[in-house]
């Protein structure tokens, strides 16, 4: 919640993301972020009203098919602690658990 529209800018000009719409009102959004080679799926979200709909998992296909098109095999992302339901979401896409980072955790799958 500490981020600037501008670091939100500055960070979508240098890493890309995507936005899911439904009849053109925004409803998702995800973003990237590439450090070296390696890929990660950062700050995805879907609007509340919109949420248990499958958006998520579309918008997660969607990246995976974008990253992998880039030339990715493997993927990473953070989940906290906090929302295991967050954990049964992206489980059930086929991420594993890499890494326990204290308050999160680090999840892998590969492309
Ligand atoms: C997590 C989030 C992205 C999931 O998106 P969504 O569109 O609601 O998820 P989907 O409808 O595509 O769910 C697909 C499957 O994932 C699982 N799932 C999704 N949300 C879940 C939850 N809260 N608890 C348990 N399982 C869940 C279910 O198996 C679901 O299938 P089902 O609805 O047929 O049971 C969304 O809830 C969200 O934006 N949350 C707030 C922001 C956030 O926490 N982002 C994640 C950052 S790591």
């Amino acid at each position: 919640m500490s981020e600037t529209e501008a670091q939100v800018r500055e960070d979508l000009a240098l890493h890309g993301g995507g936005l899911a719409r439904v009849r053109s009102a925004p409803v998702a959004a995800v973003r990237f972020r590439f450090e070296g080679h390696q890929a990660w799926v950062r700050r995805l979200a879907v609007h509340p009203e919109w949420q248990r709909q499958g958006i998520g998992r579309r918008v997660m296909v969607w990246a995976e098919r974008d990253l992998r098109r880039r030339g990715h095999r493997q993927v990473r992302l953070g989940v906290r602690k906090l929302l295991p339901g967050n954990l049964s979401f992206y489980e059930a896409l086929g991420y594993w658990v890499a890494e326990d980072h204290g308050y999160w955790l680090e999840l892998v799958k590969t492309l």
